[in-house]
């Protein structure tokens, strides 16, 4: 398993270049079940989530072609990636493909819209808490779905189609409004989406869906009203910037110091977590080209946040906030309100030197002057590279162990930092 060996203390001075969002990226590829012409994905970050997805698609019988470089475009351009579904040749999603990675478990809406069924594995995906799928299912059954649960397996039928309804989830969920938007385009009548995640990357499916033809109203709000058609067609759709990759660089810059211009990354994505870091003494500025980001002398100072839905402070961002607050010059407090469980990263930066004492769904963070280099091990996506952001600004060496978490959502993690002066290294093993 590989490893990946930072020397911390150096700033970070230069560009990092912003990939596409692997959340926005992974429904849309999902989309493509909707129809039997070709949807073309600029932008798609290259993830192992995206490979694993591919492969998962490919079962159903989707074809996939990957445009080739084209000059000008380095190896970190995302990559343009056309996927036809002509037919569904296999309804299935099984265990071993599904039980990697959650969000495949999303094809179910597609599948049940196009085919009438569909039999999914319930998924597996990062260890932080249950992450259940009732709602998802509960949005389906809403369309008029048939539901069953049998042998680890969802099977969703609807022989007669769906039928659009009023849909109301009782907790904002991005997956539920995923499943519950490609469900309802392909539904007869019309579907009312309330209490909808307004997350950008849902959006993102909504534009892209409606460019495919899908007669949508609303989406980026609470309430989404869909109007069902009787298909799709193909369309090209650009996946928008990662903002879960953009705020975790842009706390490292503040962790470490320095000055580096986030290309293609946008300020209205990530209002939420761009206030705090101005709180904590950070500048944060919009250029022609994306977010500079900038910390000169001064210190940390803590500030305390509460994750929530879009627009706050992301669930996705608490690992990477945590480690910044483990060097600001106080106490801070860390509120997870979205998963139980997600503080897995809190032992680990303990290992480096971090002061941080749970009570409850709050996280109580002890700033100290230094973190010092350690072992330790990556445990999900997200915790993983709050290790990198500590190790970077820690003194010596931090060796990080199972970094394949980080292969699932970080694209070159080790070149773009490498390139603004950090030393990083992967040991193959
Ligand atoms: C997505 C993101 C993930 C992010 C999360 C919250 C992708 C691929 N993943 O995950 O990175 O952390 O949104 O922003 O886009 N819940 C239920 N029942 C359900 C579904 C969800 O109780 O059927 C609960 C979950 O346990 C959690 C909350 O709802 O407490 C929000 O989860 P959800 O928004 O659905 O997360 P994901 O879509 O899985």
């Amino acid at each position: 398993m590989d490893k990946i060996r930072i020397t911390g203390g150096q700033r970070l001075e230069g560009v990092i270049p912003i990939s596409g969002a692997k959340n926005a990226a992974l429904p849309l590829m999902i989309a493509s079940l909707l129809t039997d012409e070709t949807l073309t994905l600029t932008n798609v970050p290259r993830l192992s989530d995206v490979t694993a997805l591919s492969r998962i698609l490919s079962n159903h019988g989707v074809d996939r072609t990957v445009a080739g470089r084209r000059i000008g475009q380095s190896a970190e351009t995302g990559q343009t990636i056309s996927l036809t579904a002509r037919q569904i040749v296999d309804t299935c999603a099984p265990y071993e493909l599904v039980s990697t990675m959650r969000a495949s478990f999303w094809v179910i809406a597609p599948i049940l819209a196009r085919m009438g069924e569909a039999k999914v594995s319930l998924p597996g995906g990062c260890a932080i808490g249950t992450r259940p799928v009732d709602l998802l299912l509960m949005a389906l059954e809403r369309l008029g779905a048939e539901i069953a649960i049998e042998n680890g397996y969802a099977l969703a039928r609807a022989p007669q189609g769906l039928k659009g309804a009023e849909i109301v989830f009782p907790k904002v969920t991005v997956g539920g409004t995923h499943t519950a938007l490609m469900a309802a385009v392909l539904a007869k009548g019309t579907t009312v989406i309330e209490n909808a995640a307004r997350e950008p990357e849902v959006t993102d499916l909504a534009a892209c869906l409606t460019k495919m033809g899908a007669k949508i109203e609303g989406a980026g709000t609470s309430r989404i009203v869909v109007e069902g058609v009787a298909r799709l067609g193909g369309a090209h759709h650009a996946v928008l910037p990662d903002r879960i990759e953009t705020g975790t660089y842009a706390m490292a810059v503040a962790m470490t110091g320095g000055d580096v211009e986030l290309q293609g990354a946008r300020l209205d994505l990530l209002q939420a977590a761009f206030d705090v870091l101005v709180r904590s003494g950070t500048e944060v500025s919009a250029t022609a080209d994306g977010v500079r980001v900038r910390r000169n002398g001064g210190g940390i100072a803590p500030v305390d946040v509460e994750t929530e839905p879009f627009p706050g402070f992301p669930t996705d961002l608490q690992a990477q906030f945590m480690a910044l607050m483990t060097v600001a010059q106080g106490t801070s407090r860390i509120r997870e309100t979205i998963f139980e469980n997600r503080f897995m990263h809190v032992q680990e930066l303990a290992r480096l030197g971090a002061r941080i004492r749970l009570d409850g769904d709050v996280a109580i963070v002890e700033g100290v002057p230094k973190l010092t280099g350690a072992p330790v091990m990556a445990t999900d996506l997200r915790a993983s590279v709050s290790l990198v952001i500590g190790g970077l600004a820690a003194q010596g060496d931090t060796t990080i162990n199972r970094v394949y978490h980080l292969d699932r959502g970080f694209e070159a993690l080790e070149a773009k930092l490498t390139r603004c002066g950090a030393i990083v290294e992967r040991i193959s093993g």
